[in-house]
């Protein structure tokens, strides 16, 4: 299974903001945003990226991950020169693909809680597999409809009387197809190749796999301002309540056993002194007395 992170567009919902920097390097409490899709694709599993950005934003983004060796993972980049929609992502990324799966996750999502991708991610096998969220504001969003048994008959994006309150967020696990799919979707009113139209199409083709995720788990949306400092307190009063992180890839690449303790603590060794490195310690620390304590 392959990752391919979106993270394009001008954000200029977060204008001024996004003046001089990307929307997804925004801060969310204490991590750039990027990092919270990027763990949760990390726990789930997958080892190579491709990061997708405007020609502005790439350098950055490289400058932030480079090339992933150090959380052993890989990391490719690539251009997406104007924001013509999600699906456009498999077209731009068709090479990085080449005959896998893959799994599609926008930039500005955020999640916490629960095993369902991790899970999703390990159990997938062919066709596609998108999740249902219930939402307060479906109309923003790509909606899914379910008949009495629970399996889903209709995908619209924005639909201005939303047939249910299940948003479709922004994760999205595809079989090779996708990309043949993703080709022969035509831009929308609004000009973009959308990726309900994807959806449709596996929904069509009898091959598309919806996954209700349960009220526990939180998705939260960073579009706005007002979105973006609640998105940050949430993860500020769960990370104090808890004492653990989200978002942490580092992390993430430690209990994947993508990193070894060591190669973590060298890590730490290069972050100068402050909270997160703070952190980090008190991980490797606990891993180790873990580890000694089960021998
Ligand atoms: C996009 C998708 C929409 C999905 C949403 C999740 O919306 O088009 O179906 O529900 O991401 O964040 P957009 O980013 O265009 O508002």
């Amino acid at each position: 299974m392959k990752a391919i992170i979106l993270a394009g567009g001008s954000g200029s919902r977060l204008y001024p903001l996004t003046q001089v920097s990307s929307k997804q390097l925004q801060a969310v409490f204490d991590k750039p945003m990027i990092y919270y899709p990027l763990t949760v694709l990390i726990a789930s599993g997958v080892r190579e990226f491709c990061l997708i950005s405007t020609p502005d934003d790439v350098p950055r983004y490289k400058k932030l991950l480079g090339n992933g060796q150090q959380w052993g993972i890989s990391v490719e980049y690539r251009e997406q020169a104007k924001p013509e929609g999600i699906a456009q992502a498999f077209l731009i990324a068709a090479d990085f693909i080449g005959l896998d799966s893959v799994t599609l996750m926008l930039g500005d999502n955020i999640f916490s809680g629960g095993d369902d991708f991790p899970r999703a991610v390990s159990n997938f096998d062919g066709g596609a597999t998108i999740f249902a969220y219930h939402v307060k504001d479906p109309q923003r969003y790509g909606v899914v409809e379910f008949d009495r048994n629970g399996k889903a008959v209709s995908i619209e994006e924005k639909p201005r009387q939303p047939k249910s309150s299940y948003a479709v967020p922004g994760v999205y696990i595809y079989d090779n197809d996708v990309v043949e799919i993703a080709r022969a979707v035509k831009p929308s009113a609004r000009g973009e190749l959308e990726i309900t139209d994807v959806n449709l199409e596996y929904l069509r083709r009898g091959k598309l796999q919806v996954r209700r995720l349960s009220r526990g788990f939180a998705w939260l949306d960073a579009g706005t301002s007002t979105a973006l400092h609640e998105a940050s307190a949430y993860i500020e009063a769960i990370e104090r309540r808890q004492g653990v992180k989200i978002g942490c890839p580092e992390e993430a690449a430690l209990v994947r056993g993508f990193l070894s303790v060591d190669q973590f603590e060298a890590l730490i060794e290069k972050m100068p002194s402050c909270e997160y490195s703070d952190y980090l310690r008190s991980v490797a620390d606990e891993w180790r007395r873990l580890k000694w304590e089960k021998q």
